[in-house]
């Protein structure tokens, strides 16, 4: 196995009806709250009005913060920051899906130095700067996906050089997650499988972008994305039922605090992702789903053996299903548009997709100093653009 640094700092309430103790958490991280919402859900479901019924009960002031879009931008987590400062918030409370969650972070970093968000990001032309310090942060997860809201990364997207870069660092990691699944029942199903498909990629990058045999690494991914295929389609069965959910918001914390440690590797789906997302501005589970198959594609002729394990586990339960690579990632494929993951891109607003420019922004936000993104093999330029062509090009 691979040396590696675990850390988890992050205090977890898990289950349904433990939204309540965000009051616990507030009381024991501050006095003055700066509460950072999406686009509203929170507001139209009640949740908002919880929690500022809870805070209310400790005595703690609060200002709400409304309008992070998906995909946050700097500018807008810059805006909040300065609101944050002149209410002399000691807190951030981000109470809805990743973008929430991720904008929180960045306000908490930039509440705290007074500077941009952007400068701190890990923007590969230039270096981030330090940070040397960031309000405590809480979440309150509504959508099983990103899993922020135990990480130590948050990801941000400066609009005007449309790219979509993280912020990675230990003191952005939550210090609370108040993880309730009942927070998530109003979501609708399309947000479920694209965070489904969010919470898969995070688990299976390093097993995908690596040849070796590492078993405790190896085995949590399988445990983990076999629950996640299992929750997934009960919920497609039944769209009410809580234990799916469950599994599912259990899942995206599991897999982003990284218990699969150990094993080498990169993030691939992710890193070209992020620049599909950064230019076309579609959701992030969406982009992967379309990526996941061909990136499994790439590295069939690297790593075989372990690829048709995953995804005949995924699939059916059984490790040994599949000889055949190319029937194997057919039917995650099958499976993705079964679910409604691997949706027409053109319904999304994408006519075609720029190969060129994708690939050029993977490679200028995410290469190493040897310039190619770490996967099953060295990805250079025209491995990213065969990728894409194989994801996009016909
Ligand atoms: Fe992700």
């Amino acid at each position: 196995m691979e040396n590696f640094k675990f850390q988890m700092p992050t205090t977890i309430f898990f289950g349904t009806g433990e939204f309540e103790r965000v009051k616990k958490a507030a009381r024991e991280t501050g006095k003055n709250a700066f509460i950072v919402i999406g686009q509203g859900s929170v507001k139209k479901n009640g949740y908002l009005e919880k929690l500022q019924n809870y805070l209310k009960e400790e005595n703690i002031k609060y200002t709400v913060f409304e309008g992070v879009e998906p995909n946050p931008l700097s500018s807008t987590v810059n805006r909040a920051a300065k609101i944050a400062r002149e209410v002399k918030a000691d807190m951030v409370i981000a109470l809805g899906g990743g973008s929430a969650m991720d904008a929180a972070k960045g306000i908490a970093v930039s509440a705290k130095s007074g500077e941009d968000v952007w400068d701190y990001c890990d923007y590969a032309p230039r270096k981030a700067k330090p940070i040397l310090d960031a309000l405590p942060i809480i979440c309150i997860p509504t959508l099983a996906a990103t899993g922020s809201e135990v990480s130590r990364a948050a990801v941000i997207t400066n609009a005007e050089i449309k790219r979509k870069v993280g912020i990675h660092n230990q003191k952005i990691v939550p210090k609370f997650a108040i993880i309730d699944p009942e927070l998530t029942k109003t979501v609708p199903v399309n947000y479920i499988i694209d965070g489904a498909v969010d919470i898969i990629a995070h688990t299976v990058e390093t097993y995908v972008s690596n040849n070796k045999d590492t078993k405790v690494p190896d085995y949590v991914t399988l445990a983990i994305i076999r629950s996640v295929k299992e929750a997934v389609d009960e919920l497609l069965e039944d769209p009410k039922s809580v234990s799916a959910r469950e599994e599912l918001s259990w899942a995206s914390s599991m897999a982003m605090m990284k218990l699969h440690s150990g094993r080498p590797g990169g993030w691939p789906m992710h890193e070209i992702e992020h620049s599909l997302s950064a230019i076309y501005n579609i959701s992030h589970g969406l982009g992967l789903a379309w990526l996941m198959p061909s990136i499994i594609k790439f590295g069939m002729e690297h790593n075989k053996k372990k690829l048709l394990k995953l995804i005949g586990f995924t699939l059916h339960g059984n490790l040994y299903h599949y000889t055949d690579g190319e029937k194997a990632v057919n039917d995650l494929k099958d499976w993705f548009k079964k679910i409604g993951a691997l949706r027409d891109l053109k319904q999304c607003g994408v006519e075609k997709v720029d190969i060129e420019a994708v690939a050029k922004a993977a490679l200028e936000t995410c290469a190493n100093s040897e310039g190619y993104i770490a996967a099953s093999a060295p990805m250079y330029e025209k491995d990213i653009i065969w990728v894409l062509n194989d994801a996009f090009g016909k």
